[in-house]
């Protein structure tokens, strides 16, 4: 009789935790899966607005084991990133480690760039007050060593930068080669840039550590900026909703104060580029379309610095450099409604 007490006492601790857990896995839009055929993923951040509801959709989703978060400079510096990721982390109730990256592009800080997140990214609000601290490993030999230990089965979801990235390649591109896949939200994709014309502001933060990630050839899926379709941002009214919503919700609302601002000073809805990239991983109906592309970095001093040409295959050029593997796969179109119902159901619940 006790024994049944304390299971059914125990249950009902049990569900209740989960009940109260941040921001609920079974929000997140996934079927589920068992945790033996999670997905293993390294989640590389600049930790800036977008990164944080990117963060919380993967840390969110039952299909993925994130096996740590590697930040580094971009949207803000590097201490005020890390205290970012731990935070959102947090929030999210992930017990995922962070490890602390590059602090600096790899030849050139580009001081001409603007925070549109808020001095501290997370839109000025004080929110930023994270219990826990980053590892002592450094960010590229904990992405060295878990791809090493973890043979063509980790996956790098990169929201910044690629500084991180370039600098394993750096030190040990045999072990690199060994990635499963890296998802990117970077480049301008097939349409204009955000930093110049037509660069897009984590190229353009460091185009030569894309230079060196795409010269290594490795597996990679690029969601480009011209993803960021009207029907993918948020509007006021998705503010509100949010702000009534699920802790993450709560959360992100007062996080996007800054970049909401920003783009309603442009008289545009919000958008929330890194999440489109974390879609692409979790939610593989999402994406309806891709090309096989070969990209080259700009890296001239001069006013294409940052952008990235992406040959099509199978497009004929008068003027073609020699091109390797297509081992790019840009998405160039994706499932808008089933995204923005998915995202809202983790801010909102519903
Ligand atoms: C990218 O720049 C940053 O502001 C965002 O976090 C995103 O990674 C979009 O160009
Ligand atoms: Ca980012």
């Amino acid at each position: 009789m006790k024994k049944i007490y304390f299971s059914t006492l125990l249950s009902a601790i049990l569900v209740a935790a989960l009940v109260m857990t941040a921001c609920s896995k079974s929000g997140s839009g996934d079927s589920g899966a068992d945790s033996a055929a999670k997905r293993k993923v390294i989640i590389d951040t600049d930790a800036g607005s977008d990164d944080a509801a990117a963060l919380m959709l993967a840390a969110t989703s039952e299909k993925l084991d994130i096996l740590g978060v590697t930040v580094l400079y971009g949207n803000v510096p590097l201490d005020a990133a890390a205290k970012n990721a731990l935070m959102v982390l947090e929030v999210c109730g992930s017990d995922a480690p962070a490890y602390i990256g590059a602090d600096k592009p790899l030849t050139k800080y580009r001081e001409e760039m603007i925070s549109v997140h808020g001095e501290d990214g997370m839109g000025d609000q004080d929110l930023i007050h994270p219990k826990g601290s980053a590892e002592d490993k450094a960010a590229v030999d904990f992405m060295l060593e878990t791809i090493k230990a973890n043979p063509g089965e980790v996956e790098i979801i990169a929201l910044g930068p690629l500084t991180n990235i370039a600098q394993a390649i750096q030190k040990d591109a045999e072990t690199m080669k060994l990635v499963k896949h890296i998802w990117v939200m970077g480049t301008a994709g097939f349409g204009p840039g955000n930093a110049s014309p037509v660069a897009e502001f984590n190229v353009y933060s460091d185009a030569e550590s894309y230079d060196i990630v795409l010269k290594a050839e490795l597996p990679m899926t690029i969601v480009g900026l011209d993803c960021m379709l009207e029907e993918t941002r948020l509007s006021q009214a998705d503010m509100d909703a949010m702000a009534k919503g699920t802790d993450c919700g709560k959360f992100m609302n007062k996080a996007f104060t800054k970049l909401f601002a920003f783009y309603q000073s442009l008289g545009q809805n919000m958008g929330v580029p890194d999440a489109l990239a974390v879609a692409a991983v979790i939610w593989p109906e999402y994406v309806l379309e891709t090309k096989k592309c070969y990209g080259v970095a700009c890296i001239g001093d001069d006013a294409a610095y940052g952008q990235i040409i992406l040959y099509q295959e199978g497009a004929v050029y008068e003027a073609m450099p020699e091109i390797g593997n297509y081992n790019l796969d840009v998405v160039t179109g994706i499932d808008t409604k089933l995204y923005k119902k998915n995202f809202m159901k983790i801010m909102t619940g519903k």
